[in-house]
């Protein structure tokens, strides 16, 4: 079985997407991972982001890197976002993802374009969301627990940008597939959320097709 994750930032995909893989024994790919990689390659090589020849060198980014705990700053965030945008990125990244999703057994992947471009016969597809302020609140929540101190404006400031870049590209642009269902986590907390998760996908296989 295969199910894609897909949502903007912050929007709580990534718990959903881990707890679906613990609960129906899955791997699990968060593909933001593998953006923020070449993002940080592109930087610690001297590069600039929105070039896309740049960006493309960096797309050959050891394994380990991605166990590099600097790829969790909201910095590399912001590097993949502008990274994610040149085409030719997102197709050396394809069949890496699209490898990791026809394993046998299948696999959970979370991102932006799984249920659209990466695996579009995937089993099931969830395409979580939540307004911009709520997404700012917790990214700053847990900024604050963490000891980072950055404004709540900026937070949402840089979450609005995200959100733009991500909807507004031309390849890939984040958007819900048709088939896709919608979580709205606004209102609801991390154990609600990945309830309803896990009910949708538990529906899918009780009904597929
Ligand atoms: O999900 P995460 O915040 O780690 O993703 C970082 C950035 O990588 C996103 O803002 C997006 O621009 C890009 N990305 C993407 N396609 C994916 C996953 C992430 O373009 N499948």
């Amino acid at each position: 079985m295969i199910i894609a994750v897909d949502g903007p930032t912050a929007s709580g995909k990534g718990t959903i997407a881990q707890a679906l893989g613990r609960h129906f024994g899955l791997p699990v790919l968060d593909t933001g991972l593998l953006y923020r990689a070449v993002g940080f390659q592109t930087q610690q090589r001297g590069g600039d982001p929105d070039r896309a020849a740049d960006a493309l060198a960096a797309c050959d980014f050891p394994d380990t890197l991605l166990e590099n705990p600097a790829l969790r700053h909201e910095s590399s965030g912001g590097l993949a976002s502008r990274v994610s945008i040149h085409p030719e990125v997102r197709s050396a990244l394809l069949q890496r993802q699209r490898d990791f999703a026809n394993q046998p057994g299948g696999a959970v992947l979370d991102g932006r374009d799984i249920g659209t471009v990466i695996a579009p016969h995937a089993d099931a597809k969830l395409f979580v969301t939540a307004t911009a302020e709520e997404r700012a609140r917790r990214r700053h929540g847990e900024m604050v627990e963490r000891g980072i101190s950055l404004g709540y404006e900026e937070v949402l400031a840089d979450i609005r940008a995200r959100d733009a870049r991500d909807m507004g590209r031309a390849d890939a642009p984040l958007i819900r597939a048709e088939d896709a269902m919608l979580l709205d986590t606004s209102r609801m907390d991390r154990a609600a959320a990945i309830a309803a998760a896990i009910a949708f996908v538990e529906g899918k296989l009780a009904t597929p097709g």
